[in-house]
């Protein structure tokens, strides 16, 4: 006697980016290929006081829950058609916990820039040396760590309170799933995680006299860490009992999305920030610590990468100044009327301080060599210059720690320009290629969870599958040239200024 056929229902799989603008979820098949995406946005960053950056983790609940509702309905894809969750977001971020579960404090973000003082006791009392060899890293402002013992020295109310530390995307983890969880990728970005062991490091818990039940569980990126609880799905169409696998910090998952899973190839990603970022097979480290040596989210790999802090954010900050509402487009056809080097002008993008190589957050940024007879053409053409002799000096560091890097993928807001891409292929001396699917993060999220609950047996062999080049840059031998001069006065730069940037800064 025949059966009756029971339907075939596609599977599919979401990816979630706990961005700083927004949250973008995504969703994918079971071979990685792109469907829907929709994107919900923040409340603006609250920048109280200079250096300070905070947002409300609630707003991020909000916005990933209107997200993932709005990608099914777009998507026409009901609930239970969602396989598993991956989740992605801005690293370093400090969301404090009660023993309610409720949120104590907005979160300081990665691009706070308050703890000073506290990176300074942590090195005093650890010792650098000893940092690095806990964690791989130097402290650094942005990390996680010295951002909850700001919390400790100057808000010892909301200290006390606190039973839980969590990153962004992990706080809507624990809304989606009620567990206290977080993965090796975006725990590398606190400054407490011994990234060798993966495990955190009880040294600098001891050191620092912090309680280790403060942490969550940390897995490995593509492990299952906990399932939909009910009231999660009833907020946001998903099913419960769904698995959510731990995903990665924002970085790592768009290495994934990159398909920078092994050696010889690197990504470029131009955003706010700009990021070289290369896969490695042991933990190696800058020893200056001038870029930052983290866990990977592929299952025991690592990965280094140097970051500019004013990348796409010094276009952004030229066209709100001196041609708002312009587009990029426009500005780069501009760019293109000026030759190379621009007529001798440079652009130094330290508009926020600079990570890689200067870790100096007191540089400042600027044009050298303006003339009366240089107009916006060369000043916009040089800023495109510095910030590509900026990642430049990301990938010099890297190649440096002995990390082989044949070619360079280029990704993210800046990369959409073929002049710009050309510029990094000339600048960079090698191949720049772009891919299919430039999705980032949110993507990089949606295969970790295809790869964690799906049918393929690890990131890499999906990587494989889902990811392909479409064109390859490659060096003009002229321009190459030219630019080879460009950046040994560049190099100069930062070095003669440095002196003038401690005295600017007396007087700020
Ligand atoms: C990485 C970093 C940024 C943030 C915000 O070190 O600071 O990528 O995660 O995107």
């Amino acid at each position: 006697r025949k059966q009756p056929q029971e339907k075939i229902r596609t599977m599919y799989w979401l990816g979630i980016d706990i961005g700083t603008g927004g949250s973008r979820a995504l969703l994918v098949d079971e071979k990685g290929k792109l469907i829907a995406g929709f994107t919900a946005p923040h409340e603006d960053i609250r920048m109280e006081r200079p250096l300070w950056a905070e947002q409300r983790p609630e707003n991020w609940w909000d916005a990933a829950q209107a997200a993932i509702r709005g990608v099914l309905q777009q998507a026409g894809v009901s609930g239970d058609q969602v396989k598993g969750v991956g989740l992605s977001g801005q690293m370093h971020g400090l969301v404090l916990l009660d023993a309610d579960n409720q949120v104590i404090r907005p979160a300081l973000i990665w691009c706070d820039q308050r703890s000073q003082p506290q990176v300074d006791f942590i090195h005093q009392t650890v010792g650098r040396a000893n940092v690095v060899a806990h964690t791989a890293n130097p402290m650094l402002t942005g990390f996680t760590l010295p951002k909850l013992l700001w919390v400790r020295d100057n808000e010892p109310q909301n200290f006390e309170r606190a039973r839980k530390v969590l990153l962004p995307k992990d706080y809507v983890r624990f809304m989606l799933t009620g567990v206290h969880a977080t993965e090796v990728s975006d725990a590398s970005g606190t400054g407490l995680l011994d990234v060798v062991t993966r495990r955190w490091s009880s040294a600098m818990i001891e050191r620092l006299d912090l309680d280790a039940s403060l942490l969550p569980e940390v897995k490995e990126s593509a492990d299952v860490t906990g399932t939909v609880t009910r009231a999660a799905a009833e907020a946001t169409g998903l099913k419960e009992g769904t698995p959510v696998v731990g995903g990665a910090g924002d970085q790592a998952a768009s290495g994934i999305g990159n398909g920078i899973v092994h050696t010889g190839v690197a990504s470029c990603t131009i955003g706010t920030s700009g990021v070289v970022f290369a896969y490695l097979d042991r933990p190696h480290y800058d020893p200056q610590g001038r870029v930052h040596t983290f866990c990977h989210a592929v299952r025991g790999k690592w990965h280094v990468m140097g970051v500019t802090q004013g990348a796409g954010l010094s276009l952004q900050w030229f066209r709100n100044q001196f041609a708002p509402g312009t587009d990029y487009d426009t500005l780069m056809a501009e760019a293109q009327k000026a030759p190379p080097l621009s007529h001798g002008l440079f652009w130094l993008p330290y508009l926020m301080g600079e990570r890689t190589p200067h870790l100096d957050p007191i540089a400042r940024g600027g044009w050298i060599g303006l003339t009366a007879k240089h107009g916006r053409p060369e000043m916009i053409r040089a800023i495109v210059e510095g910030v590509s002799y900026s990642l430049k000096d990301c990938l010099g560091v890297i190649e440096n720690m002995g990390v082989d890097i044949q070619s360079v993928r280029a990704s993210g807001g800046g990369a959409r320009s073929p002049f710009w891409r050309q510029m990094l292929a000339d600048i960079f001396g090698r191949g720049v290629a772009t891919l299919e699917n430039t999705e980032g993060s949110a993507y990089g999220a949606a295969l970790l969870a295809v790869a964690g609950t799906g049918q393929y047996g690890s990131v890499e062999e999906l990587c494989s599958v889902a990811i392909r080049e479409t064109e390859c840059l490659i060096p003009n031998v002229h321009e190459s040239a030219a630019y080879e001069r460009g950046y040994e006065v560049f190099s100069i730069l930062y070095p003669t200024l440095k002196p003038v940037y401690s005295l600017i800064q007396q007087m700020a």
